[in-house]
């Protein structure tokens, strides 16, 4: 099988980019700005004996996403597996959110994802089985106090993914995986003491590890979630169960 995961240099892409090669599947690994930490990524596949390569563009700009797209289908005809979740989280008050901000936010969140299914859909359809996960966050079902923009954003994916799963159905499933708190760069300006106040408010008393949501997502990707679409898989430690 072969996938696609966006922003697969570090993070929640990485380790999923890890379980699909784990899994026996041949992975695209795509990455923005640091190519080397997803050649790493993909070399780990190819000493496992899989097929990994790399894919470079900038997804918050429409030509970035014909980028990718054009770099997927000069390697490869067909797709099985196509994972959204390249993203980024600026924290900004409401007032503060410029135009700009917003639209390069729902450009890399909403559009890019958007988009970027429909230029592979071609190559998806000529999987038996296809398979889109896209990836949301909490925040989309909680809000966001510092994130309306990113929060409206992901709220928009849970839209999208939802029609796609009516809409590409029965040849492809498409699911949301919704991270809580993660440990990834996205958490690294956390405080010593911020970092305690988040644990303590998840029921579980910690915040996941980006490898827990790969596993999410590589579950849904595969062949055992074949029943599974329209579905969003909660990964947050029981901080949102809607
Ligand atoms: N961590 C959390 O707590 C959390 C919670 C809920 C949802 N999420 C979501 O999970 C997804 C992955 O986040 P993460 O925590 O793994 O973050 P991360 O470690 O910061 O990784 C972000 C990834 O997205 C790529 N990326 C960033 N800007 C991009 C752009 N303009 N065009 C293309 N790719 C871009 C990065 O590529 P480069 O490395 O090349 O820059 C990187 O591979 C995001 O959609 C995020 O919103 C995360």
């Amino acid at each position: 099988m072969r996938a696609l995961v966006t922003g697969g240099s570090r993070g929640i892409g990485a380790a999923t980019a890890h379980a699909l090669f784990s899994a026996g599947m041949d992975v695209a690994v795509h990455a923005h700005r640091h190519r080397a930490l997803a050649e790493r990524v993909a070399a780990g596949g190819r000493s496992a004996n899989r097929e990994g390569f790399v894919v470079m563009g900038d997804l918050s700009e429409a030509d970035g996403v014909r980028a990718v797209a054009e770099a997927l289908r000069e390697r490869w005809d067909s797709l099985d597996v196509l994972v959204l979740n390249a993203g980024t989280y600026d924290r900004i008050p409401f007032r503060s959110v410029t135009d700009a901000a917003l639209q390069e936010c729902f450009q890399l969140h909403v559009f890019a994802p958007f988009a970027l299914t429909r230029e592979l859909l071609p190559l998806l359809q000529r999987s038996p089985a296809g398979r889109v996960v896209f990836v949301s966050s909490v925040l989309a079902f909680a809000g966001s106090s510092h994130g309306a923009h990113y929060a409206s954003a992901k709220s928009a994916v849970l839209g999208l993914a939802r029609s796609l799963a009516k809409e590409l159905a029965p040849t492809i499933t498409v699911n949301v995986v919704a991270p809580g708190s993660i440990d990834t760069s996205i958490l690294a300006s956390d405080s010593p003491a911020k970092r305690i106040e988040r644990a303590r408010s998840v029921p579980l008393g910690r915040v996941g590890s980006a490898s827990e949501v790969a596993e999410a997502i590589a579950f849904l990707a595969s062949p055992a979630a074949s029943y599974v679409t329209g579905a969003t898989l909660h990964v947050n430690g029981g901080l949102r169960s809607d």
